[in-house]
């Protein structure tokens, strides 16, 4: 054993979590997992009562909890990736989920960027997608589990040849060698998710220092994010998949179009920008048609082009649903066919629901506080027939608007 291994899996024996980990790496560890690939969550306690009777005790235990976030990680990651990969808590909390890091990792490969610094890599989420796409990565976390975790993760999917995962604080990384920077500073600390980018770890100026010292960057941050906070030099995206919105991404450098902000669509790829802040769209009486923007396009502040594009207007000043007389489809609004409108009043809502003879309701709310559930609970359906309800706002007044989507 040389000596840095020597001194890795000394400091490992000393914590607890990280020894768990290695003994998952033994062959015996390795057997153990892939017996449990296929296990019920619901019968685990007979599993593991089972499996003490041939392996120790805490490599059972430490298995099942690696088996448990396996099962979470396969909706980001796909099964086949998932059960090949190791994981840690908050590093499946926190990772960036495959088709959103594919996608960043095509956008940087597009430009040309043949090497990355990824800062703050957690279990490798991005660091894989960013080999995937041909790119030489050096991955870097400060949590030494966190780090052990990705290297393993890097040899599992067969990328150790093109990522390099070192142990140190990020702040102290010298990224000038690279041809890009990715910064996903943790956002989750002891007591849940923070809110205050300055309380990011590390802080949301350093990310955009380091950033702009970059030939090129890229910087994941929370979607939820005020406008005011993105500076001049960034171009801000808004990325959803399949119409939830995951998370926003700011980029710098040659190739990006700073100030400018888009919305992107996966799996489709569907991609909307524009390039500085739309005037305000006009407002007017509802139409024939009504659309929902997707939610990176109403992040992205985007809707006056959808507007635009649909020959449209807002119900309201306030609220993001679009409405026009003429029919119009895009990846980038779900479209209805409006029936009726009436003042928001649930005793109408159910005797008109009745009268359609309206067995499935699906409601949904804009600027409005009442709940989606308890209006169904309430409308005791019954019938063949289908329909959807908008619960809203129209010219300032409670508004409800009855309709069906657009094929
Ligand atoms: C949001 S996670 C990264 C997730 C990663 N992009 C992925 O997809 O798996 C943030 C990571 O930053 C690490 N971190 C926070 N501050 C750091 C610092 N100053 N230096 C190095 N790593 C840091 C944490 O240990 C955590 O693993």
């Amino acid at each position: 054993m040389d000596r840095v291994n020597a001194s890795t899996s000394s400091a490992a024996a000393d914590d607890p979590a990280r020894a768990a980990f290695a003994a998952l790496r033994t062959p015996e560890g390795e057997q153990l997992l892939a017996e449990l690939r296929d296990h019920d969550p619901a019968d685990e306690l007979a599993t593991a009562t089972r499996l003490r009777r041939t392996y120790p005790t805490e490599l059972v235990s430490a298995a099942l909890g690696q088996a448990r976030l396996r099962q979470r990680a396969a909706a980001k990651f796909g099964a086949e990736d998932a059960y090949r990969m190791f994981f840690t808590p908050n590093g499946v909390e926190q990772a960036t989920r495959t088709s959103v890091a594919a996608h960043r990792a095509a956008r940087f490969a597009g430009l040309g960027v043949r090497s990355v610094a990824d800062l703050c890599c957690g279990i490798g989420g991005d660091a894989i997608e960013l080999a995937r796409a041909g790119i030489s990565v050096l991955a870097v976390d400060r949590d030494p589990l966190t780090v052990e975790v990705a290297r393993a993760n890097a040899g599992a999917l067969g990328l150790d040849g093109l990522i390099e995962v070192r142990c140190a604080d990020v702040t102290e990384i010298d990224a000038s060698p690279y041809d890009a920077v990715f910064v996903d500073p943790a956002r989750r600390g002891g007591r849940g998710r923070i809110f205050d980018p300055e309380a990011y770890s590390p802080p949301l100026s350093w990310a955009t220092a380091a950033a702009l010292r970059a030939p090129r960057a890229a910087l994941k941050i929370a979607p939820g994010v005020p406008h005011e906070a993105i500076g001049p030099e960034a171009e801000a995206e808004w990325i959803s998949v399949g119409g939830d919105v995951k998370e926003a991404v700011l980029w710098y450098g040659e190739g990006f179009a700073p100030g400018a902000f888009r919305a992107t669509l996966l799996p489709s790829g569907a991609t909307l920008t524009a390039p500085a802040p739309l005037p305000a769209p006009p407002v007017g009486p509802v139409g024939r048609y009504l659309y929902e923007p997707d939610g990176a396009v109403i992040r992205a502040h985007l809707v006056a082009d959808i507007v635009e594009r649909c020959g449209g207007r807002l119900v309201d000043e306030t609220i993001a649903y679009v409405t026009s007389d003429e029919p119009y489809s895009s990846p980038y609004v779900s479209g209805y066919e409006i029936t009726d409108q009436l003042p928001f009043n649930l005793k109408k809502l159910k005797a008109l629901l009745r009268e359609r003879e309206v067995g499935v309701l699906t409601v949904k709310k804009r600027g409005s506080a009442v709940e989606p559930e308890e209006v169904r609970r309430r409308m005791k359906l019954a019938g063949p027939n289908a329909a959807t309800v908008f619960l809203t706002r129209v010219a300032g007044a409670p508004t409800m608007l009855i309709g069906r989507p657009l094929r």
